[in-house]
């Protein structure tokens, strides 16, 4: 395990990888791992030679100042995480100078619109942040495969157009959304749930789960009335928002089309906790 955090000396480790044929798979991730990340870990190292696991909490993506200071920063922890997977990482692990050096500024991008629906609406300025380190880290690491989560699948959806509009040469695979037994969605903010509220989260996705099969029978405006009314009678998690949206453009309905692939999307706070999850409806 190599823990790099000058961007000069990662390129050089990746020269030399590059110069033996190796193809490099890339996992970007803003550290406090857990299983969700490590899944996708050992996705990347069963499909490449050679593997970069980034660890950086980006503070542009950050609208909420406070959800900067406060994130979690468990380096040691997580290199520990990792080696219980495998030796055989990169781990870059930079400061925010190393990366932007003085203007730690987000690039405003044009991603065909996809960032102004879900996570947009509630975010604003988040997705260029993500653009931006995104697009720096595949400059910096020329990797072949790059690695993300459909836990955040506009997220998912937006990197897919940044690299089609710029022309990165790396292909973007998409993984599935890993759970906790109880379904609730891995996430590095779940350690933070207090007893009650970590009891009530699986709801979140139980709900989804119902709203996929009765998908299948209602009409969509029926099937978002009814996850509306579960959530308001629910005591303690509060619904931002559940849409459906087309899994292309991500724009939401309330009416189905032949021939269309859907997806359920929800942000729901648990306490002064956010939680999103989303599940694929056909
Ligand atoms: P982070 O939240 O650390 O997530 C890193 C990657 O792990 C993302 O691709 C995310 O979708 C994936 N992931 C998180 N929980 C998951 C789960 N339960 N199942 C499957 N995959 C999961 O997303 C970011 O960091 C940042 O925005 C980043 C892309 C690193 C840019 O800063």
């Amino acid at each position: 395990m190599k823990i790099i955090t000058e961007q000069s000396e990662l390129k050089k480790e990746i020269e030399r990888l590059k110069s033996q044929g190796r193809t490099l798979g890339l996992v970007p991730t803003m550290g406090a791992l857990h299983a969700g990340h490590l899944s996708l870990v050992k996705r990347a190292l069963d499909e490449n030679d050679a593997l970069v696991v980034s660890i950086f909490v980006n503070p542009t993506q950050f609208n909420n100042p406070d959800d900067l200071v406060k994130y979690p920063r468990t380096l040691e922890t997580d290199v520990a995480l990792l080696q219980t997977v495998s030796n055989d990482i990169l781990v870059y692990a930079p400061e925010v100078a190393d990366i932007y050096g003085e203007d730690v500024t987000a690039v405003a991008y044009d991603f065909d619109g996809l960032e102004h629906k879900m996570e947009g609406q509630f975010r604003p300025g988040h997705f260029d942040g993500v653009g931006t380190i995104v697009k720096r880290l595949f400059e910096i690491i020329t990797p072949n495969h790059a690695y993300f989560g459909e836990k955040d699948f506009q997220q998912l959806a937006i990197i897919k157009k940044m690299v089609d509009k710029h022309n990165v040469p790396v292909n973007i695979v998409p993984c599935e959304i890993l759970r906790e037994e109880n379904g609730l969605a891995m996430s590095s903010r779940n350690v933070r749930l207090k007893p009650e509220y970590a009891d009530a989260a699986p709801f979140i996705y139980q709900t989804l789960k119902t709203a996929k099969e009765k998908f299948g029978t209602e009409r969509a405006n029926i099937v978002i009335e009814w996850v509306e009314s579960q959530f308001k009678s629910h005591p303690l998690l509060e619904l931002e928002y559940f849409v459906i949206a087309d899994i292309e453009t991500l724009e939401t309905i309330a009416h189905k089309k032949e021939n269309t692939l859907y997806r359920a999307f929800v942000a729901v706070y648990a306490d002064d906790i956010r939680l999103i999850d989303n599940i694929a409806l056909n």
